[in-house]
């Protein structure tokens, strides 16, 4: 596929995570023209990131941060706008998935999700949205999940957040819609990443094999396969762009069908 440059020519691009989506992400939006400002807190996919968009000639920083801590998220974005001048789009990845139910999810994980997961989206919007509304407005994607729907058992926490993060992206595009700030999440099912990895090695062993697992959750969605993080960063892409223009304070599934039915053939 060719991507015109001069879509996100002149944007920067700040995204949490560096890996999975996030990393389809930064791929996208740099072949649009962005500047990539790559949140991510595991060094080696950082460093992957960084190795990768500098070849490319991408102006980018790929910092270290924890998306959950405050002056974290205060200092990358600051870094951003320092770097390129401003900020114009944020697509927020980044999440953990613990799985566990209410009695076997401790207080510290279920407050780490809480942070992480939804946590992150309040801190980039508070200190992005006032740099976006300095430059005429721009465009966040959170990144949700169909368990913000219809959750699986086990995953009380991680569901939770998906939901919240629905609640969320509606409450922030509202309140800052006649600013110019356009606000949407996506929901995927199971997407070809790490996260879905840990959960086919969840409960099975070191020895599973991954990808008859991908087949199997693939069976689940009536396109009869998993979906691929380019297929998300291409929907990301396009709601960050000028051709959402009138797209706000929705959810995009990206699910193959999945939440389509009702699971009985
Ligand atoms: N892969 C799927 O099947 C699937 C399905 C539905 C939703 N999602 C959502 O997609 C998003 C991206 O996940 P993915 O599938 O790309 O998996 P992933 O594990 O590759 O991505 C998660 C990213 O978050 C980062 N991260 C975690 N904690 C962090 C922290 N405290 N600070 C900074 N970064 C942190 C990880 O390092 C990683 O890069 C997540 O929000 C996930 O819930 C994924």
């Amino acid at each position: 596929m060719t991507t015109d440059m001069r879509e996100f020519g002149g944007k920067v691009a700040l995204i949490t995570g560096t890996t999975g989506i996030a990393l389809a992400t930064a791929r996208r939006l740099a072949a649009g023209g962005a500047s990539i400002v790559a949140c991510g807190i595991v060094e080696d996919a950082n460093a992957a990131l960084r190795a990768e968009l500098e070849r490319g000639g991408v102006k980018a920083l790929v910092l270290t941060v924890d998306v959950a801590e405050r002056d974290q998220v205060r200092d990358a974005v600051a870094a951003g706008v320092g770097c390129f001048g401003g900020l114009d789009i944020i697509v927020n990845s980044a999440a953990v998935h613990p799985y566990g139910t209410a009695t076997t999810t401790d207080f510290e994980t279920w407050n780490r999700a809480m942070a992480v997961n939804v946590g992150s989206i309040y801190l980039t919007a508070h200190f992005g949205i006032p740099e976006m509304i300095r430059r005429g407005g721009g465009a966040i994607v959170n990144v949700s999940s169909v368990q913000g729907f219809a959750c699986q058992q086990d995953v009380a926490a991680y569901a939770t957040t998906k939901g919240a993060i629905h609640t969320l992206t509606r409450s922030l595009a509202l309140d800052y819609a006649r600013a110019g700030v356009r606000v949407n999440s996506v929901s995927p099912g199971s997407i070809r990443t790490p996260i879905l990895e840990r959960a086919a090695r969840a409960g099975a062993g070191p020895d599973v094999d991954v990808e008859a697992a991908f087949r199997r959750f693939g069976e689940a969605h009536p396109l009869g396969r998993i979906g691929e993080p380019e297929e998300v960063a291409e929907l990301i892409a396009f709601l960050c762009s000028s051709k959402a223009s009138f797209c706000t304070g929705a959810d995009y599934r990206i699910d193959g069908g999945l939440t389509a039915g009702i699971g009985v053939k």
